[in-house]
């Protein structure tokens, strides 16, 4: 059954830039990015990534946010309305936010968890190697802290007042920026003498992160660093699960549809670089090669290493960067249950109170498996990408290496061959707005996304290998 509620728009331009981006920008930019930049050996990913958000990111976000302007509904019915076959993309999508909250709001526990060592100034103590691992693997704690903040998230989805929340965005975002840029310059500065005797600074690390090294790359291992290059980016700026269409249903036909794009894109994969440029030198400098390939703990054993190397004022920084990273996290883990609550109002006709007591229940549930997937559940599988994961890792790994990808293949094929490009096109330019890259977006929608996607997909999922 489905409900017809009536949109209510955001006010103008700004609004839409500064929601969408409060989605984008989250734990994907700050924790993610730089765990994968580091395992994949930092300047080959970066540019990967780079080409990636300029090709495939632009053109993914753009079919999104006019697919959602252009209908006017929410994801469930919006593919349905484009072409009524192709309705299940919509259903698909849907799939993966209900994949990444719970692991999302485990990772929300970690960062709560350290803005409390950091609030006790305990700081100089998690600076230890053995902190994180001792910590995840302690069956209690991380329970609690991805309770309070799964608390959170649901308890401003339940009460509907995320437009409150993103106020703030505006004011935090910026600090963010600042901050990150302040802790990238002093990570440059670090210089440590590993066990090996062997003296490393951050500005080695800096040409690790930015200079490509392709020597010794196999066709496989590049596979490897571009699915996760692509995997990440659709993670980051949230495209591939229907959240950009919900996002486009809301925006008023007379904004420049491009130019919010770009500038959300761009204001996300700054975010991203710097972080990164905050993390891998730094990792360089402390642990070297080695230490790179730590993956979902590398920021909480290497931040606090930075921050200790501050000397006292470490501690207070530590706690503000913490603050402000829990506040990104919760705007976009609000977005993801958002996303699943009103899909399922759309769906079953349940009340928003319903949904969001469905969703709890459901969330409380796999996140508290995720947790224990580090103690008392613990076990590990090596994942067709090569990565031996846990729990977390295969949540992570489903939504973003195999179903993210695949709504974004149908996506491609929708467009650019059932309804054809113009479709979005015609949308993108009401209001006589000038649509750019109009040439490089058919290209990609046609062609290359669909053949690298469909490549990428299979290679991943391990139906075939390079
Ligand atoms: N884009 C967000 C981030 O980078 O942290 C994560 C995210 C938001 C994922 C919304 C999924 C989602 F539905």
């Amino acid at each position: 059954m489905q409900k017809q509620t009536s949109r209510s728009n955001f006010s103008g331009q700004l609004g839409f830039i500064m929601a969408a981006a409060g989605s984008a920008v989250g734990l994907g930019n700050i924790w993610r990015f730089p765990y994968l930049a580091a395992k994949d050996g930092g300047g080959v990913f970066i540019v990967c990534y780079i080409i990636l958000a300029l090709t495939f990111g632009f053109s993914l976000l753009t079919t999104e946010v006019a697919i959602g302007r252009k209908t006017a509904q929410s994801p469930l019915t919006a593919y349905k309305k484009i072409n009524r076959h192709w309705g299940g993309i919509g259903i698909l999508a849907c799939l993966v936010p209900i994949l990444i909250l719970p692991y999302y709001c485990s990772i929300g526990g970690w960062i709560f968890k350290y803005l409390s060592i950091y609030l006790t100034g305990q700081g100089n103590a998690a600076a230890s190697s053995e902190y994180f691992s001792g910590y995840i693997s302690s069956s209690f704690q991380p329970l609690i802290y991805m309770f309070i903040f799964f608390a959170i998230t649901a308890f401003i989805v339940y009460c509907g007042v995320e437009k409150g929340i993103e106020r703030y965005s505006k004011v935090l975002m910026p600090i963010l920026l600042v901050m990150v840029v302040g802790i990238s310059i002093f990570a440059l500065t670090l210089e440590n003498t590993g066990t090996d005797g062997v003296v490393r600074t951050g500005l080695d690390g800096l040409k690790v992160y930015l200079i490509p090294d392709f020597s010794g790359m196999s066709v496989k291992e590049f596979f490897v660093i571009l699915m996760d290059a692509m995997g990440q980016l659709f993670f980051s700026i949230s495209v591939a699960m229907g959240i950009m269409v919900a996002y486009g249903s809301y925006v008023r036909k007379d904004t420049n549809l491009m130019r919010s794009i770009n500038q959300i894109e761009f204001f996300d994969t700054l975010v991203a670089l710097l972080a990164g440029l905050m993390i891998v030198p730094a990792v360089f400098a402390f642990m070297g090669e080695d230490g790179m390939s730590a993956g979902p703990g590398l920021i909480f054993v290497s931040l606090p290493k930075i921050f200790m190397a501050m000397g006292e004022i470490g501690n207070i920084i530590g706690f503000i960067f913490f603050l402000i990273v829990a506040f990104a996290a919760v705007t976009s883990s609000v977005s993801v249950m958002e996303a699943i609550v009103s899909s399922f109002m759309d769906y079953f006709g349940f009340t928003r109170k319903k949904s969001s007591v469905i969703v709890s229940i459901y969330t409380l549930i796999v996140g508290g498996i995720v947790c224990l997937g580090y103690s008392s559940l613990f076990f590990e599988i090596t994942l067709p990408n090569g990565v031996v994961g846990q729990i977390l890792d295969i949540l992570d790994y489903l939504s973003n290496n195999c179903f993210m990808p695949l709504v974004a293949f149908l996506t491609c094929i929708l467009v650019g061959w059932v309804v054809k490009p113009d479709v979005i096109i015609e949308e993108v330019t009401q209001g006589k707005y000038k649509f750019k890259r109009k040439w490089l977006y058919v290209v990609m929608i046609k062609f290359i996304a669909p053949i690298m996607l469909l490549f990428l997909l299979l290679q991943s999922t391990g139906l075939f290998n390079l």
